[in-house]
This record gives structure tokens, C-alpha cells and sequence, in this order.
């Protein structure tokens, strides 16, 4: 049942080339340059007209959210708003019916996030959801929505279900962007173009599999770590730093690079290795100064790098090559050695990595 794997985590890491491959299935249309959503273009004038979307969810889906405010911001110009389930239902939020809420769940089971859809649904939002289970609660409960058709996700710690998600709410932008004029005709072709390609490099990118593991045996006993990102890349720190809190029960903070010099660089020493996504485009320069402040501490550097760097790689402890993509379609690549060193970190330390300690695959109380 875990397909040769040792286990279903590493299984479902592996499983996310043909994931996305399943979620783009009749929705990109790559060679027409199209997209194709039913539920986005039923409710076309909601999205358009909506002052702002709010986006609910908990735990790992909440990290595509944010990466969503980015896409949904950039490529099609409205505003979002990115809410912890838990917080936006107990605060009292102002929620009219000009607000789209989406929630995001792999499961389709959370209370948190489903309690939420029902507050906003009482205020009259639109709420849209994405779920990998089909005919889960959350599924049945929201208006319209779309499936990420991941396949069932057993391991505890999420892998293909948030890079499904990210491929569904990167292709709601794209489309809401070309809808809305944001994107221009060019724009949104070679988006579509390079999208296509994401699978495939996602299969190359499983490849260094060996090298990421022989990072995770040098850091594998570390007590602390940081993970930096900005941009598009700050939700895969946090992501990543879950991941590795989750299984392995190493201690991780996740934070916008610049964020760094207001406080965690005071627990930079020669004992803390800081994994820095560091692409080429967007932020490179800034974060290349965030990586040169961490070296001058002694900090220990693993930079997720895009292929054909040099500046990163002089400085950095290891590096970890990325394909080339557009800036906005990167986590879905950066995220995956993320993974894949968080499963080898928790096997090393003889960890349950399917099942870590108190938590369960779908958290139905709040
Ligand atoms: O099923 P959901 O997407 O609603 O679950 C939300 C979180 O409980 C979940 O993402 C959790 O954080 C995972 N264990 C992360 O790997």
C-alpha cells in the first residue's frame, strides 16, 4: 500500500508530479492556453466584484493561503486577507456580502475552518472552497469550490495536498487576472506555459533526493533552526519550518528574511543552521545581504538556490539547486527539498513520521 515506500509520506512526496498533473487535468488547457474552471467562471461576477477575498484555514492549507495573498494580489489585483480559522470566528470579523471567503482543507474536516465557512455564510459572504476530500464537511458546506485531487493523503504531515493547493489557487489567479485585465494576454500565457512545465521539474527536483538527505545527516541533531523566505518564498519558510517541527520534533521558526535583524538574529551562533530560500529573481540581492548577516555570525547556511548560481553558492554552507520558473510559481518547487530533508531528519532520529506524536490527520475539534 505504500507503494515500495518506506513510508506514506515519502510515498506521497514522490506522488506530486502526477498530483499536479491531476489537478491541472481539464482545467489547463496548456496547448489552447486556456483555463478552465466551472466554479471559478459561474461565479465570475462574485470574484470580480468582491472588495476583498478572506482566505480561512489552519496549519499547513493556512500556508497556501498566504501563498495565495501573493498570487491573488500580484497576478489579478485584489486584495486578500489571510485568517488562522481558529482567530477570524472568534473575533467578532467584519464580513459583508461584497467578501468572497475561500477555505482551504485537505481533509475537509476541520472544525476550526468549518465553522468559520459557516459564520461567513451567515454574514451572506460567498464562500469558496478547496478540499482534497471529495464530499467532505467543508466541501458540502461552501457555496462552490474546487477539488485539488491530490489522491488520499495518509501521512500526518501534509506534502502534495499543499503544493495541489497552491496549483489550484495559482490557477484561480491566473484566471481571475486574465478576467479582470491584471494580466495582460502575454503575461498569462507564459504563466501557463511555464506552469506546464512544473510537474516535470518537480520529478527532476526529486532527484537530488541523495543530497538532501546528506544535508539532513549533518543537521540532524541540531535544537533550533530557521527558515527564511520573502516574497512568494516566506509562506514555504514557515511550511518548512513545520515540517520539520512536526515529525522530527526539532524546534523551527519560520520568518520573512528581513524580519531576522528585528529579533532572531540574537539566536544566531555556530550551533544554528538557517535554511534560506534564495531564487533568482524577486528579493535575490536582499536576501543575499540577509545570507551575508548570518555568515558574519557563524550561522550555518543551506540555501535553496536556482540552478546556475554562484553569488549564494560562495557564501552558503550547502545549496540546494531549483529549476528556473517564473518567481511566482517557485514554491512549488523550493518546497519539496524542504520535505524531503524534514522525512529523512525524522527517519534518522527514528521518528514515527507517519503518525508523529498528538496529532491527528484531521483535527475535528476545535
Ligand atoms: O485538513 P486541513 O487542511 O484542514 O488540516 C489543517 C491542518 O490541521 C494541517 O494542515 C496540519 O497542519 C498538518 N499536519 C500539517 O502538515
Amino acid at each position: 500500500e505504500k507503494g515500495g515506500y518506506d513510508h506514506f509520506m515519502l510515498k506521497e512526496i514522490h506522488e506530486q508530479p502526477k498530483a499536479i498533473t491531476d489537478t491541472f487535468r481539464g482545467r489547463m488547457l496548456a496547448d489552447k492556453n486556456m483555463i478552465k474552471m466551472s466554479s471559478v467562471d459561474l461565479n465570475l461576477d462574485k470574484f470580480l466584484n468582491a472588495n476583498r477575498i478572506i482566505i480561512v484555514a489552519c496549519g499547513t492549507s493556512w500556508h497556501a493561503g498566504l501563498v495565495a495573498e501573493y498570487l491573488f494580489e500580484d497576478m489579478a489585483r485584489i486584495p486578500v486577507e489571510v485568517e488562522y480559522a481558529s482567530e477570524f470566528r472568534y473575533r467578532n470579523p467584519i464580513i459583508t456580502e461584497k467578501d468572497v471567503v475561500i477555505a482551504i482543507s485537505q481533509s475537509g474536516e476541520t472544525a476550526d475552518t468549518l465553522a468559520a465557512i459557516k459564520l461567513a455564510k451567515s454574514k451572506g459572504a460567498f464562500v469558496y472552497g478547496v478540499c482534497n476530500v471529495v464530499g467532505s464537511s467543508i466541501a458540502r458546506e461552501t457555496h462552490s469550490g474546487a477539488y485539488t485531487h491530490a489522491g488520499p493523503e495518509i501521512g500526518v504531515a501534509s506534502t502534495k495536498a499543499f503544493t495541489t493547493q497552491i496549483t489550484v489557487l495559482t490557477l484561480i489567479a491566473l484566471k481571475l487576472g486574465k478576467a479582470n485585465g491584471s494580466l495582460s494576454d502575454q503575461a498569462f500565457k507564459d504563466y501557463i506555459q511555464k506552469m506546464n512545465r512544473i510537474p516535470k521539474q518537480v520529478e527532476e527536483l526529486l532527484k537530488i533526493d541523495d543530497h538532501v538527505k546528506s544535508i539532513a545527516a549533518v543537521y540532524k541533531d541540531a535544537k533550533n533552526c530557521l527558515y527564511l523566505g520573502r516574497g512568494f518564498n516566506f509562506p514555504v519558510a514557515l511550511e518548512g519550518a513545520l515540517k520539520l517541527k512536526e515529525i522530527s520534533y526539532i524546534h523551527a521558526e519560520g520568518y520573512p528574511a528581513a524580519e531576522m535583524k528585528h529579533g532572531p538574529i540574537a539566536l544566531i551562533d555556530e550551533n544554528m543552521p538557517i535554511f534560506v530560500i534564495a531564487t533568482n529573481k524577486g528579493h535575490y540581492e536582499k536576501v543575499v545581504s540577509n545570507i551575508q548577516e548570518i555568515k558574519s555570525r557563524a550561522g550555518k547556511i543551506i540555501a535553496i538556490v536556482t540552478v546556475g548560481d554562484t553569488q549564494v553558492k560562495e557564501i552558503a554552507d550547502h545549496t540546494i539547486e531549483i529549476p528556473d520558473t517564473q518567481e511566482a510559481l517557485t514554491p512549488l518547487l523550493t518546497t519539496i527539498p524542504f520535505q524531503l530533508l524534514s522525512y529523512h531528519i525524522a527517519v534518522m532520529l527514528n521518528k514515527n513520521v507517519d503518525q508523529p506524536r498528538n496529532l491527528a490527520k484531521s483535527v475535528t475539534v476545535e
